[in-house]
């Protein structure tokens, strides 16, 4: 899901996003005093417990997924080589090599009377990819939501998690009936994924016609979650993200599969932009 830090840019995922007013959106380019000054006061100010990442890692992330996606667009698949590769650097992350840890206000849940607040951390963005790390209080809720023409490499930092995925069907499961779509619009999707995810897992990768392209969240602890996508979301492109209702279908045997019907978003999610300078 995209989440729309300033203007207009698209990542993952996609709710309404408020700017933390002490957010800083510099994206690498002001390099002015007073632009440093507002910087400095509002990265203290954001989050006490912050600790700068170490430039080695977040470079060679930033190296990687540029090497990866450098031929990105809509329904790119990077080549398994390019897929090993970044998916070990990410296999290998730790929280601290991206300034993250679980006592950061964002993995706290604040405000009793509403849901867990998702936060995304926006590090980087780009037409071909972009990457930035989801923020889950316990109990918090991403939901079922699509990644049209996209790769994406998700890897937990911490916590632990709940993953559901689809894939939309090719073919129907039973012979007797040929139904992908319904007269309402739903369409017949199956699962991917159904499990429980620790930090201890590999990354995952999902793909534009497969791995698990339409996936939800649900935070069984504080947790964290770095993903790596390209082509990043795009609405002028016809690429927005889209969220779903799912009702399980009464096709049965190994494989699951369910009706999942567009749904208006009511999703919201904090981004805030990380202050982050690559070297190209
Ligand atoms: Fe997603």
């Amino acid at each position: 899901m995209p989440v729309q830090v300033g203007g207009g840019k698209a990542t993952e995922p996609r709710g309404k996003v408020e700017l933390s007013p002490t957010a800083v959106a510099d994206k690498g380019r002001a390099s002015s005093k007073r632009n440093r000054r507002r910087q400095k006061k509002a990265s203290s100010a954001a989050a006490p417990s912050f600790s700068p990442a170490p430039v080695a890692a977040m470079q060679r992330l930033f190296d990687t997924s540029r090497e990866v996606f450098a031929d990105s667009s809509p329904g790119f698949v990077p080549p398994p080589d390019a897929v090993a590769r970044l998916s070990g650097l990410l296999n290998d992350l730790k929280p601290h090599d991206v300034g993250i840890n679980s006592s950061m206000p964002y993995f706290k849940h604040v405000n009793s009377k509403g849901p867990p607040q998702v936060t995304y951390l926006h590090f980087y963005d780009c037409p071909k990819f972009s990457f930035g790390i989801f923020c889950l209080p316990k109990s918090a809720v991403i939901p079922l939501h699509n990644h049209p023409g996209m790769t994406v490499f998700s890897k937990i930092l911490f916590g632990s998690m709940h993953l559901k995925s689809y894939d939309w069907a090719r073919s129907p499961p039973d012979s007797n009936n040929s139904t992908l779509e319904t007269s309402d619009g739903a369409r017949l999707a199956k699962v991917n994924t159904d499990a429980v995810f620790d930090a201890s897992a590999e990354t995952v990768v999902l793909y534009p016609e497969n791995g698990g392209n339409l996936h939800c969240f649900t935070a069984l602890t504080p947790c964290a979650v770095l993903d790596v996508m390209g082509p990043p979301y795009n609405c002028a492109d016809g690429r927005d993200c889209a969220y779903y209702d799912e009702s399980p279908s009464s096709w049965g045997g190994d494989e699951q599969y369910s009706w999942l019907k567009g749904i208006p978003s009511t999703f919201e999610m904090k981004g805030i932009q990380m202050v982050r300078k690559f070297t190209v």
